[in-house]
């Protein structure tokens, strides 16, 4: 079995570093966050994850999960080091790999024999090079490596589940001894045939941005084919379900709703077209993409403000979901963002409720009044906008709804409530893609 060392405790750092000691090998985990390190020694989770701290409590109970802020002692005892921290979006769209670079410089220093550099943050194509000769730069004598790119596919919310039965594992590496060394880590998975793709660095670098930008293109696709169902009384729902049915479109990622957000569609599209400019081979596609998203999040304001018959002043909104999808309590470049910040920009109240990132979005909008329930938000409102699908809304009672709101108004931007049940209790709402009763 191999020492790991995963640098970077966010979720895919945490998530792969934990996943990997379930695989048999030892891992540690470092950063240079103590009050993170602290908190995973005392055995807590940092972040919301199902399942992870099952998966951490039962390899750090198996001696074979750590955690320490002494990266440098961490890089020096392993075989393998997975470099996961963040890149964060710059000013001018671009990814900013700093954490990166400053990693990867530390690992130059503290090279005391042969080691298999592996990268799973999402990073611009190209940065492999970069890497790698930060590591030189700075390298000891006797050190010795190879540099591979292993990109993460994880979604929040189920990472754990995505981590452990993965649809293939992508391995960027010129060394046949390093990509031997990063089967091995991998042998579970192996052995249960699931694909390992082999590749050159670039090209790994790159699966993983056309992946994302894909999925995000297929998005956007839908919100514009549902936004042209409103025009002509066409049901969005029946559409993807009959597109989804060809087996070269499939029906994933073609729920529509209020526009995409979370840490990575938002940030990989705009770094990929960014870059596709850079090279001058521009993507009109991811281009447009993220313009109809941004449309997206606006036109689900406007929605509201139709529905309601006037702008916000004087109005007190019920938000459900804050969270940029359900299962985590991420509330980065969630829609939920521009539709409190519209409300409140017009003179509207909110009263805000998501089942566990009201503490997140606090960090945002510090003054809105959180509630604990759904009744609770909704009670006395002028209108309700469902901005999250947490399974909790799905199956709300209409009845008891329509008793506690002032007036019964319902926008479903994730068209999670039934359409019959909302005509028979006399609600009036509006969806994305279906029908509108007003
Ligand atoms: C995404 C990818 O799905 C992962 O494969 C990838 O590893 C990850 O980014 C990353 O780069 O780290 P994630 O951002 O966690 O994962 O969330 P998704 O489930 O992909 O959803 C992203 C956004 O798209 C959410 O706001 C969601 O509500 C929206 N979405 C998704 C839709 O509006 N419609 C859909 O059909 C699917």
């Amino acid at each position: 079995m191999k020492k790991i060392t995963v640098i970077g405790t966010g979720y895919v750092g945490l998530v792969s570093g934990a996943g990997i000691s379930d695989f048999g090998h030892h891992v540690t985990c470092a950063d240079i966050i103590e009050s993170k390190i602290r908190l995973l020694k005392n055995g807590e989770i940092p972040i919301y994850e199902p399942g992870l701290h099952e998966l951490v409590d039962r390899n750090v109970n198996a001696g074979r999960l750590s955690f320490t802020t002494k990266v440098d002692e961490a890089i020096q005892q392993a075989d393998v080091i997975f470099i996961a921290v963040g890149t964060p979006q710059s000013d001018n769209g671009e990814a900013n790999i700093s954490a990166v670079e400053s990693v990867a410089k530390s690992i130059g220093k503290n090279l005391n024999s042969y080691k298999v550099i592996c990268t799973k943050s999402t990073v611009p194509i190209g940065t492999g090079n970069i890497i790698c000769e930060l590591i030189r730069e700075n390298m000891v004598d006797g050190g010795e490596f190879d540099y591979v790119s292993n990109p993460e596919f994880l979604r929040e919310g189920s990472a754990v589940k995505d981590f452990l039965w993965p649809d293939r594992v992508v391995i960027g590496a010129s060394s046949t001894k390093a990509f031997n060394i990063m089967q091995d880590v991998y042998r579970p998975l192996y052995v249960n045939e699931k694909p390992i793709l082999h590749t050159n660095v670039a090209t790994a670098e790159m699966i993983k941005y056309a992946a994302n930008a894909f999925l995000a293109l297929k998005i956007s696709y839908i919100n514009e084919v549902a936004n042209l169902c409103e025009a002509v009384g066409a049901d969005v729902h029946l559409v993807a379900k009959g597109m989804g049915q060809d087996g070269r479109i499939s029906s994933k990622f073609l729920h529509p709703g209020p526009g995409f957000g979370g840490s990575c569609f938002p940030k990989d599209t705009q770094a990929f077209a960014t870059l596709s400019r850079k090279k001058g081979v521009p993507m009109n596609t991811i281009d447009a993409a993220i313009t109809t998203n941004n449309i997206q999040k606006t036109r689900m304001v406007e929605k509201l403000k139709n529905l309601i018959g006037s702008d916000f002043s004087g109005k007190t909104i019920g938000i459900l979901g804050l969270a940029f999808k359900p299962n985590t309590d991420d509330v980065r470049e969630s829609s939920s963002i521009e539709m409190i910040q519209s409300i409140l920009d017009e003179g509207g109240k909110v009263k805000a409720y998501d089942p566990i990132a009201n503490k997140s979005m606090q960090n945002i909008f510090t003054d809105l009044n959180y509630l604990h329930s759904w009744e609770e938000a909704c009670d006395g409102v002028d209108a309700m906008v469902i901005m999250t699908e947490w399974n909790e809304f799905r199956g709300m009672n209409l009845k008891k709804l329509k008793k506690v709101m002032k007036t019964p108004l319902v926008l479903d931007t994730r068209n999670i409530l039934s359409m019959d049940k909302l005509s028979e209790y006399g609600f009036q709402f509006d969806n994305v893609g279906r029908k509108t009763v007003l």
